[in-house]
């Protein structure tokens, strides 16, 4: 029997796409950037699995043009670059990566958090352009993390991994969230504030792990920046748009907070004349959080895995609407 035909929109692990060339017929997209849209659609038309990345758009117009298509697989954990109810309802299972990206992400966040408290970054930027005259005793002054609070906005399973390192640094958390987490509270002693202008009023570093959603988008914005200390540092590895950025270079421009740490923008790549990029009190990357060797090795193989399931007709290992398979058949 012929193997199905699959298309990978970027080269992953070798591992990864040795697994899937067991099982499939493969085309891999070579480039460094995503392939054009154009290129996209005119490669999916014969496919009956996709492993995509959060840069395309895996949305109606695509599962039109690609009517044998029965698996989409991200390599991420989100996943909203997927219409996934469009999906569903044509019998196309999507599968994730939770779970092995949770820890990379922790670290990367604490990373950040540091480095913004800190001034890493500011200060490599300031010894690279000769500007280091002496020991200044007033010089570089940044914020201690031991025995700060740490609000937390979202305590999933990234949130309660950056929790566990905070302990290691005596902070005091505070989380908010849709539900209580009982188990934490009690496990790891973090303390729960129903109110978000609350949480972010009374912490010293506030760390964003919500996924994107229509409640989420800009749920930092003008009054939520305004309830900050003026020497809080806002962190956010979870995506880009849950941050009004307009209102974020305001608050940064005039020094209402002291400072922030971007992994995640809400136009990816930053466009180069965006003003965020003028300003030394901000830190931004390029959405690199989950990006370790060993962890982004083992994105690519759980991806190969929930797409060859997809393509056998069985649920993936991790799947976000197995209720697709009902409209099979
Ligand atoms: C990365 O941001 C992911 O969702 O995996």
């Amino acid at each position: 029997m012929a193997k199905p035909k699959v298309f990978v929109t970027r080269k992953i692990a070798q591992e990864a796409l040795d697994m899937i060339a067991g099982a499939a017929e493969m085309e891999v997209w070579e480039g460094e950037l995503p392939p054009p849209r154009d290129v996209l659609i005119n490669k999916v038309k014969g496919i009956e699995g996709l492993l995509s990345l959060l840069t395309e758009t895996v949305d109606t117009d695509l599962m039109e043009a690609a009517p044998r298509l029965r698996v989409v697989s991200n390599m991420a954990v989100g996943y909203e670059n997927i219409d996934v109810p469009a999906a569903t309802s044509r019998g196309i299972v999507v599968g994730n990566t939770p779970g092995v990206l949770t820890e990379t992400t922790a670290d990367f966040t604490f990373a950040l958090l540091l480095a913004a408290a800190r001034r890493v970054v500011e200060g490599d930027a300031y010894t690279r352009k000769g500007r280091w005259k002496t020991w200044g005793p007033m010089a570089m002054l940044g914020h201690d993390v031991h025995h700060a609070s740490l609000g937390i906005v979202g305590l999933g399973r990234i949130g309660i991994a950056v929790a566990k390192r905070a302990k290691g640094f005596n902070m005091q958390v505070l989380y908010y969230d849709q539900a209580r987490r009982l188990q934490e509270e009690k496990e790891l002693g973090v303390k729960y504030v129903s109110n978000l202008l609350e949480l972010l009023s009374s912490a010293d570093f506030i760390t964003l792990h919500v996924p994107l959603t229509a409640e989420t988008h800009h749920l930092i914005s003008t009054a939520e920046l305004a309830a900050m200390k003026p020497t809080a540092i806002l962190i956010n590895t979870s995506r880009g748009p849950v941050v009004d950025q307009k209102a974020l270079y305001q608050a940064l421009k005039s020094r209402q907070i002291f400072a922030t740490a971007l992994d995640v923008t809400e136009v990816e790549p930053i466009p180069p004349d965006d003003p965020l990029l003028t300003l030394d009190n901000i830190i931004i990357v390029p959405h690199i959080a989950s990006a370790s060797v060993i962890t982004r090795t083992k994105m690519a193989t759980l991806a190969a895995a929930n797409l060859i399931a997809g393509l056998r007709g069985e649920i993936p290992p991790h799947c976000v609407n197995p209720e697709a398979m009902k409209q099979k058949g």
